[in-house]
């Protein structure tokens, strides 16, 4: 059925909110650590073969030397100071293959991020990914190389939005997807992320289901549930680019094409998809179906990351850049590691009302 209702701010972004981080309390506990040398010779080829092979599909050999070094920097400092670095399906081939020690969707990330064994957590992502892997590990010590990395989607609504929601609306459950503030999941009852947002939904038991705050998800939901779905005016920059002309002509010159969305993307782009779901599961449609040409309607950082993997497959293109995401560098990660910048923090009272809407979503039985 159609949302019941969609709220929200006229238009579509507010100015992102102050992100939250101090370098000081992480600098005094691990200390500094001398910067490497970056310089590329016939140790570090020999020392980053296994990893070259991984990306040798998308990475021309020539530029292997300018990220070879910094790569075997970071796996020698991570090792140095017990860290692991959780990695998004948007970062780039050489930060997804190269030195990631977990790589996933929203969900997968945030269930490495609840078992994660080390002193210190580097989130390849974007600030809400690192601000969840905090809320989860509120005695380690998170990292994330850019503190500008947002999301539109996160920086479309405020826990005072959501307040004001639930006076509106008594007694109606809040959903609220990962992409938004601590203070955001503070005031919701139960996460979501795009691969399991319609369990979410219908785990609650309730006939009005208030999901937030991504309008597109919302209506992909409402489209496969009887649960009536108050949404939010909130959108993901990337993916409300995507038209339904531009689908049209690429299935024009080869009908026989694959074409598979993200929930992010409008309704009428999804109508025009063989397949939705998650990064996570456009990635298992790929490996599992093996087309012979396929288009991700999403980041086109996903495709080089399965093009390496899969070099028999051809990735068509449109694709939409994060410029969030693409904020994360190999020598930010670096940086981050050497000097424990930039720490994210969040208020421990925020964190515990947070931590019980994400660790419900984490604990729901699949
Ligand atoms: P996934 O959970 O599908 O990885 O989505 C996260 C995201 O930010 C997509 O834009
Ligand atoms: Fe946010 Fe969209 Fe970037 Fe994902 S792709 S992090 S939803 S702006």
């Amino acid at each position: 059925m159609p949302v019941w209702e969609t709220l929200g701010p006229v238009t579509s972004r507010h100015a992102a909110p102050p992100m939250s981080a101090s370098s000081g309390d992480a600098l005094r506990k691990h200390g500094r650590l001398p910067a490497p040398s970056l310089e590329w010779n016939a140790e570090v080829e020999r020392e980053t073969a296994h990893l070259y092979a991984r990306v040798k599909n998308v990475i021309p050999a020539v530029e292997w030397p300018f990220f070879a070094p910094t790569i075997k920097a970071i796996n020698a400092v991570k090792q140095q100071r017990n860290a692991v670095i959780l990695a998004h399906n948007y970062q780039t081939p050489e930060i997804y293959h190269c030195v990631a020690d977990f790589v996933g969707d929203s969900l997968q990330l945030a269930r490495e991020a609840s078992r994660a064994d080390a002193d210190i957590i580097v989130q390849a992502g974007v600030h809400f990914m690192a601000e969840t892997a905090k809320i989860l590990n509120p005695a380690k010590t998170v990292l994330i190389p850019d503190l500008k990395a947002g999301c539109s989607l996160a920086s479309s609504i405020t826990g005072d939005d959501v307040r004001l929601l639930r006076e509106r609306f008594p007694g109606v459950p809040i959903v609220t997807y990962v992409n938004t503030s601590a203070e955001v999941k503070a005031e919701s009852d139960i996460c979501c992320t795009s691969s399991n947002a319609l369990q979410v939904v219908e785990s609650l038991g309730a006939e009005r289901v208030i999901m937030l705050p991504d309008e597109y998800l919302a209506k992909y939901v409402a489209s496969q549930t009887k649960v009536k779905i108050i949404a939010w005016k909130g959108h993901c920059e990337v993916h409300e680019r995507f038209t339904p002309e531009e689908l049209r002509l690429v299935r024009a010159n080869d009908p026989s094409v694959q074409i598979i969305a993200h929930p992010e993307c409008p309704p009428e782009v999804i109508a025009e998809a063989d397949f939705t779901g998650s990064t996570a599961h456009m990635i298992d449609f790929v490996r599992q179906h093996r087309p012979k040409r396929v288009v991700m309607v999403t980041e086109c950082s996903m495709a080089d990351n399965v093009a390496a993997e899969l070099p028999d497959v051809e990735f068509v293109r449109p694709c939409n850049l994060c410029p969030h995401m693409k904020r994360i560098t190999l020598q930010k990660i670096l940086d981050s590691l050497l000097h424990m910048t930039e720490e994210v923090v969040v208020d421990p009272l925020i964190a515990d009302k947070a931590r019980r809407a994400v660790e419900r979503m984490i604990h729901l039985k699949s």
